[in-house]
């Protein structure tokens, strides 16, 4: 009896010298925009609550500004398990599924409020698992803010954008959107925006007041219309394969983090929207160019056709969830 007693003792030692020892979880969280951004932010609280409530069991590193991966390799690179966990925004999932283009379809969200009711509400969340087939699982959105126009000369009506070229993301909407009004739309990565536009190699491009105050376009673009025209979300994704792989109470613990990190994020998106603006203002380096409601009228009748164009890959019960968000 007491030599069980004695071996059961130390193997109960070596199974906690193993687990004293187990190498912490490692999350590998990619993304590509600055850290004074509101998904900079968030992934760098996210990483400070899990130092806080997860020492030893998990361990978290954040690579900004596309330092591990650009948007459009980060997704195939996480099914390979080599990062754990991005935040792409919503337009950059196509390849992934159809539904979430819901989120680029113009002029369909009159502000963040309507955005987070229709994050929030049934369709929404159900959105979470569109992914769900393809070995992602969505954990939660976040936002950045409603898209401005960005160009070499002043934009005031439809006309004043045909012809010109637009950088956009991988979005066949975000495409058709600009085609609506004549334009040339390029697909090309956020890490090479800056410079297409400082070289003339484009005319002008689309983004929120923190992506184009914290990657410095406003110096390189002279006018900023406050179209108010879209929305640039994003969603916090991992792998089936690691997620589903941890302990439950990690996992749990982990969600609680995020959630925390994206409530933090969350606030800040809300503030840069404005103080962002008010800097590039007071930089004087860019002009910010006010429509008329009769001329935001010409660019709603000019691209809306495209949700019509989307509806069938979408389905019209998301796109009637998110327009009925707005009331
Ligand atoms: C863009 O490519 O313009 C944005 O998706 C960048 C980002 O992640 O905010």
């Amino acid at each position: 009896m007491r030599l069980l007693t004695a071996a059961v003792a130390s193997l109960a030692l070596m199974v906690g010298a193993q687990t004293a020892s187990a190498a912490p979880v490692e999350i590998k969280f990619s993304h590509v925009v600055a850290e004074n951004t509101p998904k900079g932010q968030m992934a760098i609280k996210f990483k400070e609550l899990v130092d806080e409530r997860l020492a030893g069991k998990v361990e978290v590193k954040v690579f900004p500004s596309s330092q591990l991966f650009g948007d459009n390799k980060v997704l195939e690179a996480m099914l390979l398990g080599d990062v754990q966990m991005a935040a792409p925004s919503l337009s950059k999932f196509q390849k992934y599924t159809k539904s979430l283009q819901v989120f680029d379809l113009p002029f369909l969200f009159k502000d963040m409020d309507a955005v987070e009711r229709f994050q929030k509400g049934p369709e929404g969340q159900k959105l979470l698992g569109a992914l769900q087939k393809k070995g992602l699982v969505g954990l939660g959105y976040l936002h950045n803010g409603m898209k401005q126009l960005s160009a070499s000369a002043p934009l005031k009506v439809p006309a004043d954008a045909s012809g010109k070229k637009f950088r956009i993301m991988t979005s066949d909407v975000l495409q058709a959107q600009f085609e609506a009004v004549d334009a040339v739309p390029l697909k090309k990565p956020f890490s090479e925006v800056f410079t297409l536009l400082q070289t003339r190699a484009i005319d002008g491009q689309e983004n929120t007041w923190s992506n184009i105050f914290s990657k410095k376009f406003f110096e390189v673009q002279p006018y900023i219309t406050e179209s108010n025209h879209g929305v640039l979300d994003y969603l916090i994704v991992t792998s089936a394969e690691f997620w589903m792989g941890l302990d439950d109470d990690l996992r749990t613990e982990i969600s609680a983090a995020l959630n925390d990190a994206i409530a933090y994020g969350n606030q800040i998106a809300a503030q840069k929207a404005e103080s962002d603006k008010q800097a590039i203002i007071d930089s004087k380096r860019s002009e910010v160019v006010n429509l008329s409601d009769a001329e935001r009228a010409q660019w709603v009748t000019a691209m809306k056709p495209v949700w019509k164009q989307f509806e069938d890959e979408i389905g019209a019960d998301v796109i009637s969830a998110a327009e009925a968000s707005n009331q």
